[in-house]
């Protein structure tokens, strides 16, 4: 049973001055899940929100939350996140001395893991941890700021992803998602190799017929070609 297709926004390019009203509509505009892309200004030059911005959301919709922890030091602060509403942290294997641990260790806390690959990461990376998370995000630029260059050399490393879970089993349970320059240009040709979840900040926010025509029709583009 093939993964579903889910649109997952970075609020990245949102107004952070009314961050309640902006989860509402995107919430209305039918996103599937929300990604709060969290910055250190270590890992990545640049610094976004602490859990307390997290949790101040939290109350404005009922979407499934997930942090996208850009940052040296993941397990320091997982359980706040956690307790701050979000369902699943994603942590970079660039950032993880113990990848192993750190995954176990957000389970432990009662949240779901993912777990991220910069561009220049091989997926070898992740092959002995499939087993402790439910999403692998392949990063499709370098992280740290929207409204970045798609790298379309990353459509083979999301075949080998899909792949490597076919192989291991996993494919059933385990998401693909994508983030860094996803739109209608881009769209297809990843859900083309593989990837079944795509987060989408720019794209959606400079749609001039509004969010929810841009979450249509980015869903659309990734069904029509989705494995
Ligand atoms: C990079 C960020 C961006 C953001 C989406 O660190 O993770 O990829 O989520 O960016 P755009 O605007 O390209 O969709």
């Amino acid at each position: 049973m093939p993964r579903p297709i889910e649109i997952a926004p970075s609020v990245l390019p949102a107004d952070f001055a009314k961050l309640s009203e902006e989860v509402a509509a995107l919430e209305a505009a039918g996103v599937d899940r929300i990604q709060w892309d969290v910055m250190d200004g270590q890992f990545v030059p640049n610094l976004t929100f602490g859990p307390d911005v997290i949790a101040a959301a939290r109350r404005y919709t009922s979407l499934p939350f997930e942090a996208h922890l850009m940052v040296l030091t993941p397990d320091v602060m997982a359980a706040e996140y956690i307790n701050a509403g979000c369902q699943r942290l994603i942590v970079h294997a660039e950032a993880c001395t113990h990848l192993h641990r750190t995954l176990g260790h957000i389970a432990s806390l009662g949240a779901t893991a993912g777990v991220a690959l910069n561009p220049a990461t091989p997926v070898s990376a992740v092959a002995h941890v499939l087993d402790l998370v439910d999403l692998v995000l392949v990063m499709t630029v370098n992280p740290g700021f929207g409204g970045q260059r798609y790298i379309a050399t990353m459509e083979a490393k999301m075949a080998e992803v899909a792949a490597l879970l076919r192989s291991v089993g996993r494919a059933d349970e385990v998401d693909v998602e994508v983030d860094g320059g996803i739109g209608p240009d881009t769209i297809a040709a990843a859900a083309a190799a593989g990837a079944n979840v795509f987060v989408a900040g720019s794209a959606l926010y400079r749609d001039a017929l509004g969010l929810e025509h841009a979450v249509d029709d980015l869903r659309a583009r990734a069904t029509a070609v989705s494995k």
